[in-house]
């Protein structure tokens, strides 16, 4: 059985004092969802105080990004290790990160890879761009980007993947709940080909892209569909509360 994991993504948004009026608006009620996961990825600069908050509750932690080096002189990035200390769980390979960033496949790999080695939980994004959609490529692109992501990576402990459609996210214009479930059970296959069957079930896969309180139910619903990685809809209290309800309710019965 996989518990479900609903990840706030909180991008580029809220200063301190506004992360901190976000959680103290949700974190008692969040805190006492049961059956699934639940994970807060506020700004970098954020991370300490979101983590004094939520200590000692049962929401964790997680950064947006991370850098591959352990230290040293690379000016303005974070360390696998300087998260490790903070929190749980890392975004790593966000359709953001590679189109403004230009994050390509092989980096996305240098990051899973230092990562896992600090002991952090990453949360690793694929997704076709919309002309890929149209074209059919959607199978191409995500398994091509599954195989760098994860070349060289013996074990996949602690991975979680996120499959985002870059055309679903920050659009309002989701996938179906059918169409985010055939590419997950697409993903799930490629991993069952590379790590083997037992460790593809037990892998925990998300949908991204435009989940909102109205539509949480018909993803979380889908067999493959392990939870969400939530953009706009995580900076408000009541909408992120919604969807992590609603996941916990469906949790209990599929
Ligand atoms: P969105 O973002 O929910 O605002 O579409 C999702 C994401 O980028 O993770």
């Amino acid at each position: 059985m996989r518990v479900p994991l609903i990840a706030g993504n909180w991008k580029m948004n809220t200063t301190l004092s506004e992360a901190t009026e976000l959680v103290n608006k949700m974190l008692r009620e969040l805190d006492g969802v049961e059956n699934v996961d639940k994970v807060l990825c506020p700004p970098f600069i954020s991370l300490a105080a979101v983590g004094e908050l939520i200590k000692g509750s049962s929401i964790k932690l997680g950064a947006q990004n991370v850098y591959f080096e352990e230290k040293g002189a690379y000016t303005g990035e974070i360390s696998p290790l300087m998260l490790a200390d903070l929190c749980e769980f890392v975004i790593i390979g966000h359709s953001e990160r590679r189109q403004y960033f230009n994050e390509t496949g092989e980096i996305v790999n240098r990051k899973i890879v230092a990562a896992l080695k600090a002991g952090l939980k990453p949360i690793l994004c694929v997704g076709e761009r919309l002309e890929e959609n149209e074209a059919g490529r959607t199978e191409k692109v995500v398994t091509e980007q599954l195989n760098s992501s994860l070349a060289g990576v013996n074990s996949i402990n602690g991975l979680t993947i996120a499959y985002e459609p870059v055309w679903a996210i920050g659009t309002g214009k989701a996938a179906t709940g059918k169409q985010a479930n055939e590419t997950i059970g697409l993903i799930r296959r490629t991993i069952s080909k590379l790590y083997g069957e037992r460790i593809a079930q037990d892998l925990r896969i998300l949908y991204g892209g435009s989940v909102t309180a109205n539509n949480a139910t018909e993803f979380m619903q889908q067999p493959d569909i392990d939870g969400a990685l939530v953009g706009g809809a995580s900076l408000k209290a009541d909408q992120f509360l919604s969807i992590v309800n609603q996941t916990s309710e469906i949790s209990q019965i599929k």
